[in-house]
């Protein structure tokens, strides 16, 4: 198993480009089996997450390949409605192929994705919307098996913006015979990359990044070229990176309004950024400020996913800082880790306590979860000595060479 050494205390300096987002682009892979056709998507990041759904594809019958960052995947060939255990095991976003195996075949047996290491992942929001539909689903033996005729197209309200219950209902009412409403649908940047990508195949959605989508059914669907919104998370995270070294680095390949959640709380930090049409600079001179209270919240609020990356920070900040996570309740795993490396903080049920200290120092650190895993790496820039991070299959599924990006500004950090 390899791990990631890093010898803190270097300032990263320079220019970072961010890859496609992982976020986006699961989504649109599920999508790619509605048109039937060819679907060429760029910057596709080449994620372990991304892999594992290639495997989905294939199973199904589609034909993938590559060409560079680059991703063909043509659907025209599915022959099957089915995704064994082994496959939804990989991924527990893989539930997403459901809504677009219903809308292709009428037809879905997926096996129950079950819990992840964020804690239990219920998918009962997917489950009441997709009844609602008219979709007949028998849950048993493991198995989620799906069947409907025509879909019954109605308007379905969220009792919560769940970002995948959101994807999932656009996905299987875009082939449908009527107009569906989906309300208090997420908002998050990666649901309006879905309905770009799906109007591009000739699909009629309309509202996304608001509460309120609208999903005109239409009969058939074309091929489509689309090339993947970037990743704001791992731009937080090289913010994040930048910060807690006290360096000064321009992050390329952003979209700034994607990133306001996460500008105003560097702000907040009291760090200057300098915002650009498709980049961010972040000058981390001064010194890192406590912030009061911070909350993770459904976009546009503070992502969930750039909780650990931002604790890493906090935890040299001048003082006490108070974070909330709202989102999942076992998102703070790295919690223990960060405290083997000197960080002084306290969690109570889902509020974390963080203390700042001088500075961190060099320890054996295991991620048990993919952003935990970008924390610990964030935090073992600061540290003094050596940071060992072990559980790089949970990096992998989100970040593209991120230790290779980070040394290319001035990290010393190697895989081995
Ligand atoms: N929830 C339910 N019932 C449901 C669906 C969700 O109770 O039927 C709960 C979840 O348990 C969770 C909350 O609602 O507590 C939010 O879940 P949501 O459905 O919004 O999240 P998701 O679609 O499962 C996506 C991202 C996550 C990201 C969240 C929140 C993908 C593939 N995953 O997950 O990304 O944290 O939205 O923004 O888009 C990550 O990249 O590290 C990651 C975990």
């Amino acid at each position: 198993m390899s791990k990631i050494i890093i010898e803190g205390g270097r300032k990263l300096e320079g220019a970072v480009r961010v890859h496609g987002s992982k976020n986006a682009v699961l989504p649109i892979l599920a999508a790619t089996v509605l048109n039937g056709g060819k679907n060429v998507i760029y910057d596709c990041p080449k994620l372990k997450d991304v892999y594992a759904s290639l495997e989905i594809l294939k199973c199904l019958g589609c034909n993938v390949s590559w060409e560079g960052n680059t991703l063909i995947v043509d659907s025209q060939t599915i022959s099957t409605h089915y995704i064994p255990e082994n496959l939804m095991r990989e991924m527990r976003s893989s539930i997403i192929f459901l809504g677009a195996i219903i809308a292709r075949c009428r037809n879905a047996i997926i096996s129950y994705p079950g819990g992840c290491e964020l804690g239990p992942r219920p998918i009962d929001l997917h489950i009441k919307a997709f009844k609602q539909l008219g979709i007949k689903i028998d849950e048993s033996h493991g198995y989620i098996s799906c069947k409907v005729d025509n879909i019954e197209c109605d308007s379905i309200h969220l009792d919560f913006p769940s970002v995948g219950a959101t994807e999932n209902i656009m996905l299987a009412c875009v082939l449908s015979n009527g107009i569906t409403t989906i309300s208090n649908a997420a908002k998050e940047p990666e649901i309006v990359d879905l309905q770009d990508y799906l109007n591009k195949m000739g699909a009629k959605i309309c509202g996304a990044g608001t509460s309120v989508i609208t999903i005109e059914g239409v009969k058939s669907l074309k091929d489509v070229c689309h090339t993947v919104i970037p990743d704001r998370i791992v731009a937080a995270s090289y913010l994040a990176a930048t910060a807690i070294t006290g360096g000064t680095v321009t992050v390329e390949n952003i979209m700034p309004l994607h990133m306001q959640p996460i500008i105003s709380v560097f702000k907040d930090c009291g760090l200057d950024i300098t915002e650009d049409k498709t980049s961010i600079t972040l000058d981390a001179k001064k010194q890192i400020h406590q912030i009061d209270f911070l909350r993770t919240l459904p976009h546009p609020g503070f992502p969930t996913d750039a909780q650990a990356p931002i604790m890493a920070v906090l935890s040299i900040a001048d003082g006490t800082s108070i974070i909330a996570e709202n989102m999942f309740e076992n998102r703070f795993k790295h919690v223990a880790e960060l405290a083997r490396m000197g960080a002084d903080i306290k969690i109570d049920g889902r509020i974390a306590i963080v203390r700042g200290v001088k500075r961190l120092s060099g320890a054996k650190v295991t991620a048990t979860d993919l952003r935990g895993a970008a924390g610990l790496i964030i935090a073992g820039l600061n540290a003094e000595g050596e940071t060992e991070v072990d559980g790089l299959c949970h990096l992998d599924r989100g970040y593209e060479n991120f230790e290779g990006n980070l040394q290319s500004i001035g990290a010393k950090i190697i895989r081995r």
